[in-house]
């Protein structure tokens, strides 16, 4: 079965705590953290302070989706502030070898992130050292855009290569992700699903988490 990461981008930000506490009650298996600067993508959103709040309103771990340019200046202080995985992109790193060892280094596990149009071949010589590859299902910057099909085909990609590189790792999916598209996603191989406004727009937490889950 798949594992389920609510997007709090898509929660009420005024009750913060309440909602995180309220997808962890209905299932969820890690909190997601979009963090945008406002150049790698166009929006803003949050820092390592409501990391650090997050991280005290849960016991689930925290998975930071880094979505900034020259990430490793701002690694530790994620770290610190309690993320238990922190994901950069390749497309922000040119020595992406170096940033995922800074990571680890710092002590939380580490992943990859591509955009939709990113080639897969991108993450062949570091895939024994990550702990997490995330593919981009949509263009990163916004919740609630619609899903990109043709990411399918890289996901199978990724799981034959990590298979291939007998490495065990997440294969986590981002964007778009709702009843539909998540058994797609989980047939292709993921079995990290990360869902903003499927699971927080909805009434019945715990439902939506079972329904990504594949349960009903
Ligand atoms: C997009 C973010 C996603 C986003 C997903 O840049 O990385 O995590 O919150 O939102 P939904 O599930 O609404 O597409
Ligand atoms: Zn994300």
């Amino acid at each position: 079965m798949a594992k389920i990461a609510p997007s709090i981008l898509a929660a009420d930000f005024a009750s913060l705590k309440e909602e995180i506490v309220s997808v962890e009650e209905a299932g969820a298996d890690m909190i997601h953290v979009d963090v945008m600067d406002g150049h790698f993508v166009p929006n803003i959103t949050i820092g390592p302070m409501i990391v650090e709040a997050s991280k005290r309103s849960t016991a689930l771990p925290l998975d930071v989706h880094l979505m900034i340019e020259q990430p490793e200046k701002y690694i530790p202080a994620f770290v610190e502030a309690g993320a238990d995985i922190v994901t950069v992109h390749a497309e922000a790193c040119p020595h992406l070898h170096r940033t995922v060892h800074l990571i680890k280094e710092q002590g939380a596990k580490a992943g990859v992130a591509i955009n939709p149009h990113t080639p897969v071949d991108v993450l062949k010589h570091v895939l024994a050292d990550v702990d997490l590859v995330l593919l981009m299902t949509v263009n990163p910057g916004f919740g609630g855009q619609s899903f990109i099909e043709g990411v399918l085909e890289k996901i199978s990609a990724v799981k034959t290569m990590a298979e291939d590189g007998n490495a065990t790792i997440w294969i986590e999916v981002d964007g778009g992700i709702d009843d539909e598209t998540a058994p797609l996603c989980v047939q292709a191989g993921a079995n990290l699903l990360v869902a903003g406004s499927y699971i927080f727009k909805k009434d019945d937490r715990g439902e939506a988490v079972r329904k990504l889950q594949g349960g009903e």
